[in-house]
């Protein structure tokens, strides 16, 4: 079974998934608009967290087809929102969900947690019908290294450190393109797009949170201290400072056949 760090019942899990549904759903919204899905599609969401796309893939994108959303955990999703998806609970490492059962498959900011990545994305591929499309979307944490003041690149390098302790691998972005042309997979295109945002904004607020959220873990670690997560809240609390955050790499091929 595979572990996640960021556990919902962590407090202000709730919080964070909903500024992240904030902050990416306009990107992955027009990532998926942009492939021409048909409204009969058989979809698949991966690691749907509050199920925000699964929601709205239901409405705007297959509304004569159907929407499957898999989490390791579905206590946080906003079932009223999405009456009409079934939601799964499962593990997308141990296996697929449907093997050739979808025309679109999708997964955003979940690959970078799963400590056998390459086991998720080879279930991810083969969840897709010949001639299906999927889409990946993860983050690469290349605009950190040049973070300024030096003090906040020292916060990202401690973070850096703590996250590859933990199994996580913020820069699995530049790796998605290669992985699904190992999968033989064809048409294969991506972007990276990255927020430039400043103190107070919603940005600085989501960073906010999940520093806090993990603070503890994060200390204990022994690769950041208090000193430097304090310097870290109060940059995110200046409206003066302005900086980049992840480059969330988006990347869609199509499998072969039709
Ligand atoms: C950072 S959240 C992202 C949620 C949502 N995709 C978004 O971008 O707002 C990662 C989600 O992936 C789920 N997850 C992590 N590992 C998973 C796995 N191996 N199989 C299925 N879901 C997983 C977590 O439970 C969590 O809901």
């Amino acid at each position: 079974m595979s572990r996640y760090v960021l556990d919902h019942r962590l407090e202000g899990e709730k919080k964070r998934l909903a500024l992240m549904s904030q902050l990416l759903d306009p990107m992955h919204r027009r990532q998926i608009e942009s492939l021409g899905i048909s409204h009969e599609a058989r979809v698949l969401e991966v690691g749907c967290g509050n199920a925000s796309m699964s929601a709205w893939m239901a409405e705007h994108i297959a509304p004569e087809g159907q929407i499957v959303a898999l989490d390791l955990d579905l206590s946080l999703v906003d079932n009223v929102r999405a009456p009409s998806v079934e939601f799964r609970q499962g593990d997308i490492v141990t296996g697929p969900v449907d093997p050739g059962g979808f025309d679109f498959v999708t997964a955003r900011a979940v690959l970078h947690h799963v400590a056998d990545a390459e086991a998720a994305i080879g279930n991810l591929v083969a969840n897709l019908r010949p001639g299906g499309a999927i889409l990946l979307i993860e983050p690469d944490l290349l605009p950190v290294s040049v973070a300024e003041p030096i003090e906040m690149r020292t916060f990202w390098s401690g973070w850096l450190a703590w996250s590859r302790e933990r199994g996580i691998d913020y820069h699995i972005g530049r790796t998605l393109a290669p992985r699904l042309a190992a999968y033989g997979l064809k048409e294969i295109e991506g972007t990276a797009e990255t927020a430039i945002y400043n103190g107070g904004s919603r940005w600085a607020d989501y960073w906010r949170e999940t520093i806090t959220e993990l603070r503890g873990d994060l200390v204990q670690s022994g690769k950041l201290n208090d000193a430097l997560v304090d310097a870290f809240l109060a940059q995110c609390a200046d409206p003066n400072w302005w900086t980049q955050t992840i480059a969330f790499t988006a990347v869609h091929a199509s499998a072969p056949g039709s």
